[in-house]
C-alpha cells in the first residue's frame, strides 16, 4: 500500500466565494480562488500519485475513463474556460483536444485513444495551472459575466473536485489491494436512539433554485417560488440494517414493489443486493476500497440504483422525495421563510456540519453531524450519500444554459433522475442546498442512497 495520506484540502476549500464581496473584496476573493484550485490539485495528486502508470492507464470498468483521462481532461477543460476563454490565450495542443472532449468519445472507448501518457498529462495540467495563476493575479474578477464573483474561477475549480468523485469512483471499481491510505473513521453519533424516524414539514411555499448564489451552476437557477402540500420526511438516509430487512423479505423478488422498468432491470442485471455486497456463512459483506469489512448496520446504504431506492420505499409504505421535498427540507428556514444557503444556517460547511470531501473513505452513521441538521432536524441532508429524489432532470422555469450547453441541457429529460445533497466524495466547493446531480436510474457505481417521503394525507 503506497503512503499517501488522504488530500488534506478539502479543510481548506470552503467555497466562501459568497463573503468575499465589498470593497478590497477582490484580493481576498483571489486567495479564496487560488487555496480552492490548490485543493483540487492537492485531491487529484493524491487519487493519482498512489498507483503505478500501468494502474493509470488501464482501464478498470468499462463505466470509467482510464485515470489518466481524467487528469488530462481536468488541465484541458482548465485552459479551455481560464486561458482562452476568459484569457484569450491561443490553444497550448490544439491536437489534443478532441481527445479529452467528454462528447466526442464515451467513455468505454476512451483506452483506445492515443491519451497522452502519464508524465505527460500531469505536465500538461502543470502547466496549465501555473498560466491560471498568472492570469487569476492580474484578473479584475469583474466586468464580464465569466469573471464577476470569479465564476469561471470557481466552476473549474468544482468541475476539477467533479472528476475527482469520479476517479474515487474508479477507485472504488478497481480490483486488487487499496491503493488510499485509510483515513480515520467519521464520528458516531450521540443521539441516535432517541431522535424521531421522520420529521413533518408542513404546508407551504418555498424557495427554490438560486439567484444569488456566486459559483452556482446554470441548472441552479432561476429562484422561483415552489408550493408543496405537507409531507413528512426521513431524519436520516435509510440504513444497510433497513435496507438488509427489504433484503430478507424478499424485496428482490416481489415484482409488486418494483415499477415495470425496474423490474426488467432487476431480472436482466441480476439484481439480489447493493453493488460490491456479498453474502457470505450468513453475514452481509461488503468491499471497499479494496478492503472487504461486515457491512455496518448503521450506516447508510450506499451504492443503489434509483430503481432498487424506489422499491425500497415501496415496500416500505412510502415513496422517495421529490426534488422540491429534498430542498425545502434543506433550505427553507421556517423562523424568516428565506431559503439557506446549507441545512444548518449560510456559513461554509465544517467538519462538524457533514461528512464531505473525502475526509472519509465513508458514509457517517446514521445520526450524524446533529450540528449540520436542518430547521426542520432533518440530518445529514448534506454530505454521507448521494440522495435519488423521484424527480427527472428537467430545468427550472426560465432556465438558461450557462456558460455552456454541455453542463445541463443537453441531459434534460426523462431518462435521468435526480440526486441531492452530495456524499462524502463531494467538495465543500461543490456542494450546496441548491446542487444538483443527476444519473441513469441504473447506475450504482456512484457513492448513492436515499432516504424516503411520504405525504401527510397517506397518514
Ligand atoms: C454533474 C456529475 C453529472 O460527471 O458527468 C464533469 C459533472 N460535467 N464534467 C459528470 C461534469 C462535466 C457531471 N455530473
Ligand atoms: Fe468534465
Amino acid at each position: 500500500m503506497t503512503d499517501v495520506r488522504p488530500p488534506a484540502g478539502i479543510e481548506a476549500g470552503t467555497g466562501t466565494a459568497h463573503h468575499t464581496g465589498g470593497s478590497g473584496g477582490t484580493e481576498a476573493l483571489r486567495e479564496t480562488i487560488a487555496a480552492e484550485l490548490l485543493a483540487a490539485r492537492a485531491r487529484t495528486a493524491a487519487l493519482t500519485d498512489c498507483v503505478e502508470d500501468a494502474d493509470l492507464t488501464a482501464q478498470h470498468s468499462p463505466l470509467m475513463s482510464p485515470l489518466v483521462w481524467d487528469l488530462a481532461h481536468i488541465g484541458n477543460q482548465e485552459e479551455l474556460w481560464l486561458l482562452r476563454n476568459v484569457g484569450g490565450r491561443d490553444p497550448l495542443h490544439p491536437e489534443i483536444d478532441p481527445l479529452y472532449d467528454a462528447f466526442q468519445h464515451p467513455r468505454a472507448e476512451r483506452p483506445s485513444l492515443p491519451l497522452l501518457p502519464p508524465a505527460e498529462a500531469r505536465a500538461y495540467a502543470h502547466e496549465v495551472r501555473g498560466r491560471v495563476l498568472d492570469l487569476l493575479a492580474a484578473s479584475p474578477l469583474e466586468g464580464a459575466p465569466l469573471l464577476d464573483a470569479g465564476f469561471a474561477f470557481g466552476m473549474i475549480a468544482q468541475h476539477e473536485q467533479q472528476h475527482d468523485e469520479t476517479m474515487l469512483i474508479t477507485h472504488q471499481l478497481r480490483p486488487g489491494e487499496p491503493a488510499l491510505a485509510a483515513p480515520p473513521p467519521p464520528p458516531a453519533p450521540v443521539d441516535a436512539a432517541t431522535m424521531p424516524a421522520e420529521v413533518l414539514i408542513p404546508a407551504g411555499p418555498f424557495t427554490m433554485g438560486t439567484d444569488t448564489e456566486p459559483w452556482a451552476l446554470d441548472n441552479e437557477r432561476p429562484a422561483h417560488a415552489v408550493e408543496l402540500p405537507a409531507y413528512f420526511l426521513d431524519t436520516t438516509p435509510v440504513t444497510n440494517a433497513a435496507y438488509q430487512r427489504f433484503i430478507a423479505d424478499g424485496g428482490y423478488d416481489d415484482p409488486r414493489w418494483w415499477t415495470p422498468e425496474g423490474w426488467e432491470h432487476r431480472q436482466r442485471a441480476g439484481l439480489t443486493a447493493p453493488l460490491f455486497w456479498k453474502r457470505q456463512d450468513g453475514q452481509w459483506l461488503r468491499r471497499r476500497f479494496g478492503t472487504v469489512e461486515p457491512v455496518p448496520p448503521n450506516e447508510p446504504v450506499l451504492h443503489v440504483s434509483w430503481y432498487e431506492a424506489d422499491a425500497y420505499a415501496r415496500w416500505a409504505g412510502r415513496r422517495l422525495p421529490t426534488e422540491a421535498e429534498w430542498e425545502k427540507a434543506a433550505r427553507h428556514d421556517p423562523a424568516t421563510g428565506r431559503s439557506r444557503r446549507y441545512p444548518w444556517g449560510d456559513g461554509p460547511p465544517g467538519p462538524e456540519h457533514a461528512n464531505l470531501g473525502q475526509r472519509h473513505l465513508r458514509p457517517a452513521p446514521a445520526g450524524s453531524y446533529p450540528e449540520g441538521q436542518s430547521p426542520y432536524g432533518v440530518r445529514q441532508l448534506m454530505g454521507d450519500v448521494w440522495e435519488w429524489t423521484a424527480s427527472d432532470f428537467h430545468p427550472y422555469p426560465d432556465f438558461r444554459a450557462w456558460p455552456y450547453k454541455e453542463y445541463s441541457e443537453v441531459f434534460y429529460g426523462p431518462e435521468y433522475k435526480v440526486l441531492r445533497g452530495g456524499c462524502f466524495a463531494v467538495a465543500p466547493v461543490a456542494c450546496r442546498g441548491t446542487f444538483r446531480n443527476w444519473d441513469y436510474p441504473v447506475r450504482r457505481q456512484i457513492f448513492s442512497g436515499f432516504r424516503t417521503a411520504r405525504s401527510l394525507e397517506e397518514a
